[in-house]
């Protein structure tokens, strides 16, 4: 009756994902890498509000408190246990060191006592990949992963095989939204600020640059941008102190105008990509890809070339687990394992 009930787990299909990368604690499981079973997320927003970004050491403390209980959840809402799951699956890299540590732990630690097989999964791939569990893809694609740490093009040709094609050369997209947020005076995280003041104003209002890499190569950078916004709040004196948020003449249509910028640009290098590597899809995920201009705009794009573009739902766009258990269950079938000496790594 054990050895049965052990084979049925081992081909149950069942991955449970974790993920503590940044500042969210997040458990779920996934059958067969697409059927999303429980998908929980502790977002750690309210503690790091206060101080306009992720405070490395207070992350740590709270994926501490949080990964087991958010573990148990997720088990519990996909009507399993432990006892039913074929691996573990759990974000190694890249993020904040002390914020990894608590994944890869909890994730060696239950594999372990289970004896269950460990995986470990590569956070901006499985952005990448998040896509995939909602809709009916064709590989090879084009993704176009932007979130608050990353900005850049993978060429996919497979769930698990990605080819980096261009990224940033500083700032990623989402931090860029984070600090204009913080210049306008908004909350944090920025993104969702930005992209609700931006609709009451003209995105046309400020001609904000548009970086473009010389000699047709692709490529991204947001920090001459960032700094074009500056200039535009406090005039040609950037280190004058900042305006009263209220105060900030122009706020929506500072908004409207940057998060334009950041659209032309992304909408122009993924359909660069697209056409230079003959691909018709273009997967785009993490939490910029939230915004609702770029989700208009990169489809109209996309459309006029017969190509098309897809995005995961909202709160599979932004750090979640099932993207984790979802990746995870295709390199377990790729025989892709970890042993229990599994690193976490920064970079
Ligand atoms: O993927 P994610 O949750 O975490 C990282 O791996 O970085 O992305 C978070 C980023 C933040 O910078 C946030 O401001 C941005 O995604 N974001 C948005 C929107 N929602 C979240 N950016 C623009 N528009 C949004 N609606
Ligand atoms: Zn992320």
């Amino acid at each position: 009756m054990a050895s049965r009930s052990a084979e049925s787990a081992a081909c149950s299909g069942l991955v449970l994902g974790i993920e503590s990368s940044c500042d969210e604690t997040a458990a779920a499981v996934v059958r067969r890498g697409r059927e999303i079973l429980s998908s929980v997320v502790h977002s750690q927003i309210a503690e790091h509000a206060p101080f306009r970004g992720v405070v490395p050491e207070l992350a740590g403390r709270s994926h501490l408190r949080e990964m087991l209980p958010v573990v148990d959840e997720a088990l519990v809402r996909a009507g399993t246990s432990l006892d039913g799951l074929e691996a573990i699956a759990v974000t190694y890299r890249p993020g904040l060191i002390g914020s990894l540590l608590v994944g890869v732990s909890t994730a060696k630690a239950l594999a372990f006592v289970r004896g269950l097989p460990l995986v470990g999964v590569h956070h901006i791939e499985a952005h990448a990949y998040a896509a995939s569990m909602e809709h009916e893809l064709e590989y090879p694609l084009l993704a176009l992963v932007v979130s608050g740490g990353h900005t850049a093009l993978y060429r996919m040709s497979s769930p698990i095989e990605l080819e980096m094609r261009a990224e940033t050369r500083d700032d990623a997209a989402g931090e860029a939204f984070d600090k204009v947020a913080s210049m306008l005076g908004l909350g944090y995280p920025g993104g969702p600020a930005i992209s609700a003041l931006a609709r009451t104003g003209d995105g046309r209002a400020f001609a904000f640059p548009r970086y473009r890499p010389r000699g047709g190569e692709l490529g991204f950078s947001f920090s001459g941008l960032k700094t074009a916004v500056l200039y535009a709040l406090r005039g040609q004196d950037a280190g004058a102190p900042p305006p009263e948020p209220e105060q900030i003449p122009r706020r929506a249509d500072l908004a409207a105008s940057f998060q334009e910028a950041v659209v032309d640009v992304l909408v122009a290098q993924s359909l660069a990509a697209a056409r230079a590597e003959g691909l018709a899809t273009i997967a785009v995920t993490g939490g910029v890809a939230c915004n609702a201009r770029l989700r208009e705009r990169m489809t109209a794009a996309a459309a006029e070339l017969g190509l098309r573009a897809v995005f995961p739902s909202p709160s599979y766009c932004t750090d979640n687990a099932a993207m984790i258990a979802g990746q995870g269950w295709h390199l377990l079938r790729a025989g892709r394992l970890a042993s229990l000496d599994l690193d976490a790594v920064a970079r």
